[in-house]
């Protein structure tokens, strides 16, 4: 069985939400504390032993190409001013054996999508995706949990999953499964964002997924669903008769920084965590 040494970010979000922070600044660039969103979820796949870093980006993204690479003038003048605390800092934001691949999506079509134009640098591969703006706080690697049940079933495709609210599962892909275990299920359906009142439960995915490179069949194949988009929700939907496909429980407390008020909560658990008092 081939491990998992790839993970895709797709980051070529709008950020709406965030406007008009976001208007020239991408999303996953926005810190929490001091360090950007994406750069939490890089370290949370190097803690996996993920060593290939895939970035799915678009125009208005250039930012984070410029933070995962080298800034020699930067480096030059902290090491003259001997601050070596903060040159340390520079010089490891990517982590120690890691590579990273930047891929262009041209037309934000839809996350299953982006997830498909990664297609030639995953290959034929086992890999994982990660959202950035879902941030999990967790003593093991969320991902790395992912990847230890994909290893312990002998592949397959496994999906993080939480409970929300019922009035939540319009906000997120909400799987069904035939028995509920405490951790990890065996998925029998998902759907893209139903309305509470024909939602199959309220398991809801959070951003972290680990995929046989199958999907990618699947995904070439979806149409357009919700919101006029490419949905890997959909792709997973129709790949769960031949890939066994997990929904996992994992252990972590996940932030929703895709809205302001995860964002806050983010910010304040990091800080509090980081010894900063809060007024
Ligand atoms: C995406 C996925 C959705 C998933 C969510 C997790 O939605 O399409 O299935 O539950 O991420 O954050 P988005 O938040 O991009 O609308």
């Amino acid at each position: 069985m081939k491990p998992v040494r790839k993970v895709v970010f797709p980051v070529n979000g709008l950020g709406t939400r965030f406007l008009p922070a976001t208007k020239a600044t991408p999303k996953e660039m926005l810190p929490i504390v001091d360090m950007p969103l994406i750069q939490y979820a890089v370290a949370e796949a190097a803690a996996a032993g993920v060593t290939e870093m895939i970035f799915v980006t678009g125009r208005n993204k250039r930012a984070i190409e410029d933070h995962f690479d080298d800034y020699p003038e930067l480096e030059r003048e902290l090491e003259e001013k001997g601050k070596d605390e903060l040159l340390d800092l520079v010089r490891n934001i990517v982590p120690a054996g890691v590579k990273c691949v930047y891929i262009r999506q041209p037309k934000a079509l839809g996350l299953g999508h982006a997830v498909l134009c990664a297609k030639p640098v995953v290959g034929n591969e086992p890999f994982g995706v990660m959202l950035a703006d879902d941030l999990v706080d967790a003593k093991e690697s969320c991902i790395g949990q992912l990847i230890k049940v994909r290893n312990e079933h002998n592949g397959g495709s496994v999906v993080a999953v939480q409970d929300v609210a019922p009035e939540s599962t319009n906000k997120y892909g909400i799987v069904s499964v035939d028995d509920i275990a405490q951790q990890t299920s065996q998925m029998r359906g998902i759907v893209e964002k139903p309305d509470p009142a024909v939602a199959p439960s309220r398991m809801a995915v959070i951003g972290r997924y680990v995929f046989e490179p199958e999907i990618f069949d699947y995904l070439e194949k979806v149409e357009p669903g919700v919101g006029g988009e490419i949905q890997l929700t959909d792709g997973v939907a129709a790949s769960l008769d031949t890939v066994p496909t997990y929904a996992y429980r994992f252990e972590g407390r996940r932030f929703d920084c895709g809205s302001k008020q995860g964002f806050l909560d983010a910010t304040v658990h990091f800080a509090r965590k980081r010894g900063f008092k809060i007024n």
